[in-house]
């Protein structure tokens, strides 16, 4: 059966601070007919990731922002209802960035066959995709936690940060988890298996994170910015090491950040203690260790030393909604969209 137009999701307008509803349209629009080497899908799961705030705002990034009128963009994995090229047939299910709508035409060349019978399609979205990677090559190749070592990681329930705890466990690291509210903090200890669990709106967050990490901390893998980076600062160890991977308490900011600027305080730690501080986005790493992630994670999901969360919302419909939430931490476990 032919499939002639898709239900999606724009972008409308671009937010002021936190995202609204009304920054998002949903329209019908008509697919083209597919083309030699393309593929027609049918999204089944869309992915949502703190990144997709960068996107929405026009301000110069690592990557191109989404223009008004244009899908919003998103990692989907789908179902091949119609094939022009020799590697997929009908049924077949993939992984693409087909974004927010509910059918799509795509280069087979850019598409990964999933195996549902290796691991449920979702991890492709989660802990064995983008996010799960993210953790792997962020901490691995600029953490480098050593055995004994403390590794300190917030937003600890999603998908990057319970990655990050597990990992380090695995290379013998104690790791000590972030997160907002006692649901999620007893489940990053109970679950995740990480060593200790601060929660972050506890008003003595500082004290306790302080009192968790009696040896200081070696690792910070910087998710959140804000008022955890400011307890974790002065815990910091001599050549502790900083993977900057995102920055999530800040996304809805607007202006400029209030306080005395504090660079020069910082700058003073960064050379006495000779700290390493290093931002990153996880593709500089995908064709050297995406190979070797998605063997390692494999096993250890099998092998039950990492565990994941999955935090599924119902409806593409609901996408903007759960995405508003996702940034303030609404989302409990990697969030995806069923559609
Ligand atoms: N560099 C890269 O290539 C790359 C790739 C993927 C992801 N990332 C970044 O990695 C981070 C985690 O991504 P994810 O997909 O795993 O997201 P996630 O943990 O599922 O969701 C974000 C979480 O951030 C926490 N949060 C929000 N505001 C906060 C605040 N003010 N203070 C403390 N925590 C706050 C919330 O958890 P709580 O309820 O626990 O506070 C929320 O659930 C994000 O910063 C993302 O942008 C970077």
């Amino acid at each position: 059966m032919s499939q002639s137009d898709s239900v999606r999701i724009v972008l409308a307008s671009r937010p002021e601070g936190r995202p609204s509803p009304q920054n998002f349209r949903q329209e019908r629009a008509a697919l083209p007919a597919i083309a030699e080497g393309q593929v027609l899908l049918k999204i089944l799961y869309l992915s949502l990731d703190p990144y997709m705030r960068g996107r929405m705002s026009a301000a110069k990034s690592y990557a191109a922002p989404t223009e008004i009128g244009q899908v919003m963009e998103g990692g989907t994995v789908a179902e091949v209802l119609e094939s022009r090229d020799p590697a997929f047939k009908p049924g077949d299910l993939v992984l693409s960035y087909s974004g927010w709508q509910s059918h799509a035409v795509a280069e087979g060349a850019q598409l990964r066959k999933l195996d549902p019978k290796s691991a449920p399609v979702t991890t492709a979205l989660g802990v064995l995709g983008m996010p799960g990677f993210t953790a792997y090559a962020g901490l691995l190749t600029i953490g480098q936690p050593k055995p004994g070592e403390t590794v300190v990681v917030a937003a600890a329930s999603g998908p990057v940060g319970s990655a990050v705890g597990q990992i380090a466990r695995i290379k013998g690291a104690r790791a000590v988890g972030i997160a907002g509210g006692p649901e999620k903090c007893a489940f990053v200890r109970d679950t995740f298996g990480f060593d200790a669990v601060i929660d972050h709106r506890d008003p003595d967050m500082a004290g306790k994170l302080a009192a968790a990490c009696p040896s200081g901390i070696d690792v910070y893998f910087e998710n959140v910015g804000g008022h955890v980076w400011d307890a974790v600062f002065p815990l910091l160890n001599t050549f502790a090491r900083i993977p900057v991977c995102g920055l999530v308490a800040q996304y809805n900011a607007t202006g400029d950040f209030p306080g005395p600027d504090r660079l020069p305080v910082l700058m003073r730690q960064v050379l006495s203690k000779s700290l390493t501080i290093r931002g990153f986005i996880q593709r500089e790493f995908v064709a050297a260790q995406g190979p070797s992630f998605r063997e390692e994670m494999a096993r250890w999901i099998a092998d039950g030393a990492v565990k994941y969360k999955e935090d599924v919302v119902a409806g593409l419909e609901n996408a903007p909604e759960a995405f508003i939430g996702l940034l303030e931490g609404k989302n409990f476990g990697k969030l995806i969209v069923k559609l």
